[in-house]
């Protein structure tokens, strides 16, 4: 589960927008909903738009589902779109927020026409929403 920039600070970060819970939470409420769903859940988080890169790297040569938060880098990056391109098994594009509801240079995911499908707009609950779509697909072969 990769996390793209400033959710680190998740909790002090525009709570109005993304809500109080910290970074540390989000990690914990991860875990719990993995272990639940019998699957395990690394999750990290990056500011920088390289190190992101190799980690997507890394999870298609392990053959590893990717749920990942791109946070800005959604809307620009078309270095980590190639990267996740390159994917071997599921991919799950979160955010807390709806981008679609917000300004208008968060319309555009350059990350979208990649993923598997995308869950917007349930605060954390979208990453879990996101685990549990990891683990229908496994239920269903499809990793
Ligand atoms: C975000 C939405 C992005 O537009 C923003 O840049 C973020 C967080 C979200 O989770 O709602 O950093 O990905």
């Amino acid at each position: 589960m990769l996390n793209g920039p400033n959710l680190r600070r998740l909790g002090t970060r525009e709570p109005d927008v993304y809500g109080a819970a910290s970074f540390d939470d989000l990690v914990a409420l991860c875990r719990d909903a993995a272990r639940h769903l019998d699957l395990h859940a690394e999750v990290r988080q990056t500011d920088d738009e390289a190190e992101m890169v190799r980690w997507v790297h890394q999870a298609a040569d392990e053959r590893l589902p990717i749920i990942i938060n791109p946070a800005a880098f959604t809307h620009y990056s078309y270095a980590l779109r190639d990267a996740l391109a390159q994917r071997t098994a599921p991919l799950i594009e979160v955010h807390i927020s709806n981008p679609a509801a917000r300004e208008e240079f968060r319309h555009t995911s350059v990350v979208a026409g990649v993923a598997t499908g995308t869950i917007a707009g349930f605060g954390l609950m979208s990453y879990v929403l996101a685990l549990q779509a990891v683990a229908e697909l496994i239920a269903e072969k499809k990793v």
